[in-house]
């Protein structure tokens, strides 16, 4: 896995290309962030903070900032109105939020911009539009485009997480605005380019998280593209391979699960050299972590780690491996005695030779917490996307920066 194999360099336009000196910016970030299910209020603010980069260099331009929050239905799918609470502790500007996407107060609220202010549009997910996926083409037609892109000059899409999203507020701005690529964004793909460069086989990919979905379609380019040699399922995902595998009675709370499970049994049947199972899991019995092998496993509890046997495991394959990539946290890492899976393996990167990457917010988070995140060769915020990027699949957002080249280049 190399550079060269994959289908995106950083040959797009930047910051530098366009001239944002006083002009009205629409930064797609992507500042999407962990919720507490009890509390509704936001579990880490790493993608703020980074975002916050971006926005600090555009103190000259009028920044009109837009991301999404969570999907529709879902616990975390809230306003912006802490998000820019908190961006204005870390931009340290003026920092403005509305209550609306597209509406007259939200449009009110672009005009009367000045330079250096920030303005934050609430969750982009609150317009219908935004949770489906176009064309580019289709995508400028939109109401949300149409709607809005006489209020801006430029578009800078900064969000690399989103990055497999074809929604209209990535690739629907850049028929009609001059658009570029965000310095957060640019840092980012450069910086994982160079890592692609150099990793060394081979080459394991740790695989927990919550979004089974996406996992398992990465999962599939990945292995189908054979860049990875090791898979080490964890969390939900290892037990949708164990369900797939042995046929468990577990639960996992997961819609479709049926689905899940025969697309786990495909990919048992093609890959079984590179898949490693889990082999035993934590779950919580009276407040007190309980270790269960897969024989004892009837459970009514949800599972919360990898079991002991796993980590050691799985600490082994890591040990043998060149490169590492982490994406999603073993296990449930903020809960006392459930951290154990992701601390352990987590160490076990961190002191290893191998080339680590480490993607998504849960994991950044569980890095920071644990005193590592410094020890790692390439950190992202990015998710589903890095793994996707990784596979050499086409992401839309970089497919609009493609497009943005072409259009805008010779435009300042
Ligand atoms: C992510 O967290 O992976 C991105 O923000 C994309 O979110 P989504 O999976 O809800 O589209």
């Amino acid at each position: 896995m190399t550079g060269e194999h994959l289908p995106y360099y950083v040959e797009f336009l930047t910051m530098d290309d366009l001239d944002l000196t006083g002009k009205t910016v629409f930064l797609r970030a992507d500042i999407n962030s962990p919720v507490d299910p009890n509390t509704g209020h936001l579990l880490n603010t790493i993608r703020i903070r980074e975002a916050a980069m971006t926005i600090r260099e555009l103190s000259s331009s009028k920044v009109v900032v837009g991301s999404h929050q969570g999907r529709v239905g879902s616990y975390d799918f809230v306003s912006l109105r802490e998000h820019a609470e908190i961006l204005k502790g870390y931009v340290g500007r003026n920092v403005r939020f509305i209550d609306d996407v597209i509406g007259p107060a939200a449009r009110e609220a672009i005009k009367n911009l000045k330079q250096g202010d920030v303005l934050v549009l609430d969750n982009l997910r609150f317009v219908a539009e935004e949770n489906f996926e176009f064309s580019i083409e289709e995508a400028s037609k939109t109401h949300m485009i149409k709607t809005l892109k006489d209020y801006f000059d430029v578009c800078i899409l900064d969000a690399f997480p989103a990055a497999h999203r074809a929604n209209p507020s990535i690739v629907g701005f850049v028929e009609v605005l001059p658009t570029c690529a965000g310095r957060l964004l640019t840092q980012e793909v450069r910086s994982l380019v160079s890592v692609l460069q150099k990793l060394k086989p081979p080459i394991t990919l740790v695989l927990g998280g919550a979004k089974v979905s996406d996992r398992l379609e990465s999962l599939e380019a990945i292995m189908n593209s054979h860049r990875v040699d090791k898979i080490l399922p964890c969390g939900l995902l290892g037990v949708i391979f164990l369900k797939a595998a042995k046929d468990l009675d577990v639960p996992t709370g997961i819609k479709d699960e049926e689905k899940y499970v025969k697309k786990a049994e495909k990919l048992l049947s093609d890959f079984a050299e590179a898949l490693v199972l889990p082999e035993d899991f934590a779950i919580e019995v009276d407040g007190k972590r309980k270790e269960l092998t897969i024989s004892q496993f009837n459970s009514e509890k949800p599972v919360l780690d990898i079991g002991m046997k796993t980590v050691s495991k799985y600490a082994e394959v890591i040990r043998n491996s060149g490169t590492v990539i982490v994406s999603g946290p073993p296990g449930a890492y903020e809960k006392k005695n459930f951290d154990i899976g992701t601390k352990t393996l987590f160490t076990e990167l961190a002191n290893s030779k191998a080339l680590s990457i480490a993607s998504g917010a849960h994991t950044l988070t569980a890095l920071e917490l644990f005193g590592l995140r410094d020890k790692i060769t390439h950190v992202t915020s990015a998710g589903g996307a890095l793994i996707k990027f990784l596979a050499g699949k086409k992401l839309p957002l970089f497919e609009a920066l493609k497009r943005a080249t072409e259009k805008w280049r010779a435009f300042k």
